[in-house]
């Protein structure tokens, strides 16, 4: 698989909506929690598959905003899961130069993940190989409100002009400024929708589902996607042909 892949037509950055973790513990009778521990397994698979290829940027779906609706013990367990889970891998992060982000509204994270994420986040600074960045207390429409929110006030400051707003104002004020559009998406577990999930940067991503829950995925599931992506052809609204003269 991995020789298929043309390692000058990868994906600059891939997002994966990383679901069914729960289905896969629920399907061996273990505790939803059990497979949220699993899951971890797979997230550092995609890590290092990521690096191994050379792609630079991917953003993991890890607890989105609608999430703090779910039972008060899942909650619990996944921001302890979170913190642990950080703490043990922040070194591994640093030695394989793989740089941390957070995407989210982290205020409302539980102090001691805060915490953790900063640490892992300066102690990765100089990282340069592979962003990873970590989508917490997401939210497109979150994000999205904010942006508007915060060009507004600028606006109201004299700090920008109402004509200087374009699509490049708007980028600048995402979560997501310093990263390229994805231009893959994956999500596993066989649904078929965004979840509130990057909705403006997603515009032009090439979506790849899979049945596969989150705790069976791992680098060759990856390299799958990616060979998938390549073969796609991508018109960015032009015909074929057009494509093909360039
Ligand atoms: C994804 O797995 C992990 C999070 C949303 C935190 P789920 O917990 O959504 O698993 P399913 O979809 O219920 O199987
Ligand atoms: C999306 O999965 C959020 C994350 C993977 C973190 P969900 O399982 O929460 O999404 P829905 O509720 O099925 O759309
Ligand atoms: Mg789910």
């Amino acid at each position: 698989m991995l020789d298929l892949i043309d390692k000058l037509k990868l994906p600059k950055h891939v997002a994966i909506i990383m679901d069914g973790n729960g289905r896969w513990a629920k399907e061996r009778g273990k505790d939803r929690l059990f497979g949220h521990q699993q899951g971890v397994i797979s997230v550092r698979e995609v890590v290092e598959g990521s690096a191994e290829i050379g792609i630079k940027n991917i953003t993991l779906y890890a607890f989105s905003t609608e999430n703090w609706n779910r039972p008060e013990s899942e909650v619990n367990g996944l921001m302890e899961l979170l913190v642990s889970t950080i703490r043990k891998e922040a070194e591994t992060l640093k030695k394989n130069g793989v740089r941390l982000f957070v995407i989210g509204d982290m205020a409302s994270l539980p102090p001691n993940c805060v915490e953790e994420l900063n640490e892992a986040m300066q102690v990765t600074e100089h990282n340069n190989r592979l962003n990873l960045i970590l989508a917490l207390s997401y939210s497109s429409k979150w994000e999205i409100c904010n942006a508007t929110s915060r060009i507004a006030q600028k606006v109201k400051n004299n700090e920008l002009d109402l004509a200087d707003i374009n699509e490049d104002t708007f980028k600048q004020h995402l979560t997501t400024a310093n990263f390229p559009d994805p231009e893959l998406m994956i999500r596993t577990s066989g649904e078929h929708r965004i979840s509130n999930f990057l909705l403006y940067q997603l515009a032009y991503a090439e979506l790849y589902f899979t049945p596969t829950h989150w705790p069976d995925f791992r680098k060759e599931n990856l390299f799958e996607a990616i060979l998938n992506y390549q073969n796609r052809e991508r018109r960015f609204g032009k015909i074929s042909e057009q494509l093909k003269q360039a």
